[in-house]
């Protein structure tokens, strides 16, 4: 049975992957600072409806499967709170028994702050999201180094640290022949918010540990998800269990945005000239996609880097796609043309390999009408909930 820690298991994508783990027979813990509810409430941006906290669901999870996910709060930048993950010195705050769950065999890290906007608000956000994520990931790295290190450590990474280069990209790698000399370097980087940076600068760090230390790493270079149902999972209609879902500017990724601004007649907010493309993965994948690579290790010494999205749209197609779902089920959408607050190439070149999930055996789930149209009628159940208010606020940079 594989045992596996999920750092920032009370996020919308560390939920669902810990009861998906959980469901595949893993054992699974997951630690959270509650950092993300913490931050919609100080901003006023609710999600679209009340999750109960991490202990009420994983209560609620052992009651309705036997199974148990163990818990811990505290914030993963404490380095004495991550080290007791790896050398059995953890305390759970809920767990059907008490003892130490062992050694991970992996562990996946999501635990960090995720959002472009709040990275980019001002100074203090800034210095925020770069002290959070970086001492987080440092924090795993040394804590894996000093205590397990053949843990293999599967790390969030973003399609958005490659930036839009006018070449095609690579997973992860580029060979580079340079005066008559050939070597492979980590294929070029150039954010576009500081939130994207310190993903850069967290797979620098993390190649460092496996050239120092050969550590085991896979780094997901992971699209804007969508989604909320998780169809493998069998107790799926307990709303109690549904991940948090936000739709604001700040929180909210695109498509699951605009879904929500379709059903409340809110004009779908397009940035700019709307050709800004980007590759995009259904909630579902995600979960696939984590478990191929806990299934598929690095060895000693590793890094491998998978570009983990399935098809790509530029941000007007997604508008055009909803627009017509919406109409389809008797709502007048309109499309708006804003003018666009961040500073971004609004039509560009986008020609992105990403055959190394697939070829792990990746089965995707597209954006298909019928996609969509699920995706409209549970989020209508909740049409009650949304606040015009907190759609758009122009966070500009
Ligand atoms: N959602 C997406 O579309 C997307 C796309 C690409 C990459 N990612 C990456 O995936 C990861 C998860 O994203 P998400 O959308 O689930 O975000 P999320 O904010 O919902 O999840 C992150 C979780 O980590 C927790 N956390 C953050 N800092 C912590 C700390 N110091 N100590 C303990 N817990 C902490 C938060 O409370 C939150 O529950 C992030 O690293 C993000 O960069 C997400």
């Amino acid at each position: 049975m594989d045992n596996i820690l999920i750092l920032g298991g009370d996020g919308y994508l560390g939920w669902p992957t810990a009861m998906y783990l959980s469901m595949k027979n893993c054992k699974v813990t997951v630690v959270d600072n509650y950092l993300r509810r913490n931050l919609c409430n100080q901003l006023y941006i609710y999600p679209l409806y009340n999750i109960p906290d991490l202990i009420q669901r994983t209560t609620l999870w052992h009651k309705l499967t036997g199974l148990e996910i163990k818990v811990v709060i505290g914030n993963l930048q404490n380095s004495e709170l991550m080290r007791s993950l790896f050398n059995g010195t953890v305390k759970y705050d809920w767990a059907v028994t008490n003892q130490f769950s062992g050694i991970p065999s992996a562990v996946v890290h999501y635990a960090e702050m995720p959002s472009a906007p709040y990275s980019m608000i001002d100074y203090k956000t800034a210095d925020f999201t770069i002290s959070n994520n970086l001492i987080t990931t440092n924090n795993l790295m040394w804590a894996v180094k000093d205590f397990s290190p053949d843990t293999h450590i599967v790390k969030l990474g973003t399609m958005g640290e490659y930036g839009t280069p006018n070449i095609d990209i690579e997973e992860g790698w580029l060979e580079i022949e340079h005066k008559g000399r050939k070597d492979k370097f980590l294929y070029p980087r150039q954010a576009s918010s500081l939130y994207h940076t310190t993903k850069i600068m967290d797979t620098d760090l993390l190649w460092f540990g496996v050239r120092m230390w050969n550590l085991k790493v896979t780094d997901l270079m992971q699209g804007p998800v969508y989604g909320l149902e998780i169809e493998d999972i069998k107790v799926k209609t307990d709303e109690n269990l549904y991940t948090i879902f936000n739709y604001d500017e700040i929180f909210g990724t695109v498509i699951n945005r605009f879904i929500v601004q379709a059903i409340v007649g809110y004009p779908l907010t397009v940035y700019g000239a709307g050709g800004q493309t980007r590759g995009y993965i259904n909630i579902n994948d995600t979960l696939q996609c984590i478990y191929l690579s806990i299934k598929n290790p690095s060895a000693n010494g590793e890094l491998k880097i998978y570009n983990q999205f399935t098809e790509t749209f530029t941000v007007k197609e997604l508008a055009e796609r909803v627009k017509s779902m919406a109409g389809k089920l008797g709502y007048d959408c309109k499309i708006s043309l804003i003018k666009n607050p961040r500073k971004e190439q609004e039509n560009h070149y986008y020609n992105v390999n990403h055959k190394g999930l697939l070829d792990l055996g990746l089965k995707p789930h597209y954006l298909t009408e019928e996609a969509l149209e699920r995706m409209f009628k549970v989020v209508e159940k909740f049409k009650e909930n949304i606040k015009l208010d907190i759609i758009f606020k122009g966070i500009k940079w």
